[in-house]
């Protein structure tokens, strides 16, 4: 992380051009009496956009304007990386991430270019004062790392390959194009998205069809069942089955034809040996 002091050369005084006063002012009048100290970062980034960075005078400048104690502005313009607290490249002073997961995804390489292609240290212009860099922290966009900044913007997913290009083009006054330097829709996975694909949630086929919504209608109904079911199989358990009893029953089953045919009867009904009150009657 590179000490954010004031630069050692200031110039002897900062004025806003006519135009950017008033707007300053306007500005003021966005907040409640008493509270025109929170104009102080939009005030401090006017001046950066009309000197190129922020010096001393002009630091003081804005603690008068806003009535604030000059120190409060310092602490302002220290704490924020995106005010530039010296001359810096004309066109481009670049802010290469080295926190832990862009250094993770070889940020060191890219501070080793810039040290090459720009200057050994940080805070000193390119031989032709067109570039000047700088290592900073987090500028939260991890995800897409190694990262760099140039005020605005940040550029995303670099390589050594890539930040010569971005460097080479800058130098060449072509335009460059934020966010990610490889084929990836802003943070999305590299390679393209891997959920939700399903084409007709975006041809509008689904709409008002609740298609959703009756799933998620018929998974609840479900799962309500299953719990009722379980609950009512809690309150009533099934008689259990005496373990003998499926041995006993295929023994039945297998004893089946073992049983001899039953024998015709051939007595008659009205024998006496088998309907001795029929005897009687005749
Ligand atoms: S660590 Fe580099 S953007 Fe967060």
């Amino acid at each position: 992380m590179s000490v954010r002091r004031l630069a050692a050369e200031q110039p002897a005084s900062f004025a806003f051009s006519p135009e950017n006063l008033a707007w300053a002012e306007k500005q003021v009048q966005k907040f409640p009496e008493g509270k025109q100290a929170s104009a102080v970062i939009s005030i401090l980034w006017r001046i950066q956009e009309q000197e190129g960075w922020v010096s001393e005078p002009a630091i003081r400048w804005v603690g008068e304007f806003l009535d604030m104690a000059y120190i409060r502005v310092l602490e302002v313009a220290t704490f924020y990386t995106m005010f530039l607290l010296a001359p810096v490249g004309k066109k481009a002073h670049i802010q290469v991430c080295g926190t832990t997961p862009c250094m993770l995804r070889g940020a060191n390489k890219l501070i080793e270019r810039c040290r090459e292609r720009i200057h050994p240290e940080p805070f000193h212009a390119s031989a032709d004062g067109s570039l000047s860099w700088e290592e900073v922290e987090c500028l939260g966009a991890c995800v897409n790392a190694p990262m760099l900044q140039i005020v605005p913007d940040t550029y995303e997913d670099l390589t050594v390959e890539t930040l010569d290009k971005l460097i080479d083009d800058i130098q060449a006054g072509r335009p460059i194009k934020p966010g990610p330097q490889i084929e990836r829709h802003h943070s999305a996975p590299v390679g393209g998205f891997r959920a939700l694909t399903t084409p007709e949630l975006y041809d509008g086929s689904m709409v008002g069809q609740g298609a959703g919504l009756a799933a998620a209608r018929e998974a609840i109904a479900a799962r309500e069942a299953a719990a009722a079911e379980a609950a009512r199989a809690a309150a009533n358990p099934a008689p259990a089955e005496p373990p003998a009893a499926p041995a006993v029953k295929a023994q039945g089953e297998a004893d089946k034809d073992k049983v001899p045919t039953q024998v015709k009867q051939t007595v008659p009904a009205s024998d006496p040996a088998v309907r001795p009150d029929a005897a009687k009657k005749e």
